[in-house]
């Protein structure tokens, strides 16, 4: 695999207008979902969920790729074809999360650091015959008293490094996804603090793990007041704040910036996404990689029923088209 190829799926997921669905969700993280629409959670159900978001018509227009699940991407069509296949010929790029989520940091209470580096070069080489073209890993940091620790962020920052390296070692493009949450009462400067930290961190270990910066795209929180700090902040300032952070500690040579929409509702994240894009040029795409942000409204006008599948495919490609406009800051609610 050249480094071409993955130049170009990297260039591909940040195309103009477009972003990422992230539809990796765990069997847990799944289980939450559905039980949130009051359904319960079996492979069957999983499974014609996702069909049901990967062939909505048109997607493509406003999604360049999709992240799967290791269960997802083994899955089928109710007409026998591979999810991988379907979305390839709708002119999606499929991804694959590789990590295996977080554990315990030993000796270091609420602190996490991300499972999955053991046997990944062989589960890599797997998910590229599957047909993976990128792939995903997620760090988790919390903001608390005296955390994150310079140890947590520095075991993240390295298995980041790792998980990225193996990834282009088999072609596939790593989204290096670092997550400052924004759980807890801290305020929006130590968010952005932390953040800048974190992500310096991040790119010092992607250069001495030698990762091909313009082969790779990065997935950070964007910068936001606490979920319980009384002082919140506005739309204006939460982009150019995360602007601010973005330039000063990521590298010109990344092509994209897809961020994750983090547990923000689906609107907030799109009208934040629309004022970040309002401060251009930059040097990177400011695109999106969201979760939740996407698929809330097609969760709750599907409910399980096959009834709605229409409804919900449409409510997918609504949401989707809404963060295509945000792409160019040309949103208006
Ligand atoms: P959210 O947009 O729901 O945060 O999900 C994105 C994601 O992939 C988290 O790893």
């Amino acid at each position: 695999m050249t480094h071409q190829s993955m130049d170009h799926t990297a260039a591909a997921l940040v195309a103009p207008g477009k972003g990422i669905l992230a539809a990796d969700e765990s069997t847990p993280t799944m289980a939450k979902r559905l039980s949130a629409i009051g359904l319960e959670s079996t492979e069957p159900r999983r499974r014609e969920y996702r069909e049901l978001l990967f062939t909505t018509v048109g997607l493509s227009e406003y999604v360049s790729g999709v992240i799967l699940f290791d269960e997802t991407i083994r899955q089928r069509t109710t007409d026998g074809r591979p999810f991988a296949d379907v979305l390839s010929s709708a002119g999606l790029i499929p991804g694959i999360k590789v990590d295996a989520g977080t554990k315990p940091l030993a000796a270091f209470p609420d602190e996490v650091v991300t499972d999955g580096l053991d046997g990944l070069r062989d589960r890599f080489e797997e998910y590229a015959e599957l047909g993976a073209r990128f792939a995903k890993w997620r760090a988790v940091l919390r903001i608390g008293e005296g955390r994150p620790t310079p140890t947590c962020i520095e075991a993240n920052a390295h298995a980041l490094a790792r998980y990225a390296a193996l990834a282009q070692e088999v072609g596939l493009t790593p989204v290096v996804e670092p997550e400052v949450l924004m759980d807890g009462s801290h305020t929006v400067e130590r968010c952005a603090e932390v953040t800048t930290e974190v992500l310096r961190a991040v790119y010092d270990q992607l250069a001495r793990h030698r990762v091909r910066l313009e082969a790779t795209l990065l997935k950070p929180n964007m910068v936001l007041p606490g979920s319980d700090c009384p002082e919140q902040a506005d739309d204006e300032r939460i982009a150019l704040m995360t602007v601010e952070v973005l330039r000063r500690a990521v590298p010109a040579a990344v092509p994209g910036i897809v961020f994750l929409s983090g547990g923000q509702s689906d609107e907030q994240a799109t009208t934040r996404l629309d004022a970040i894009n309002r401060h251009v040029p930059q040097p990177w795409e400011l695109s999106f990689s969201f979760g939740r942000a996407l698929q809330a409204p097609v969760l709750r006008a599907w409910a399980g029923e096959e009834a709605n599948r229409s409804a919900a495919q449409a409510a997918l490609l609504h949401r989707a088209g809404l963060n295509s406009a945000a792409r160019y800051g040309s949103y208006r609610p």
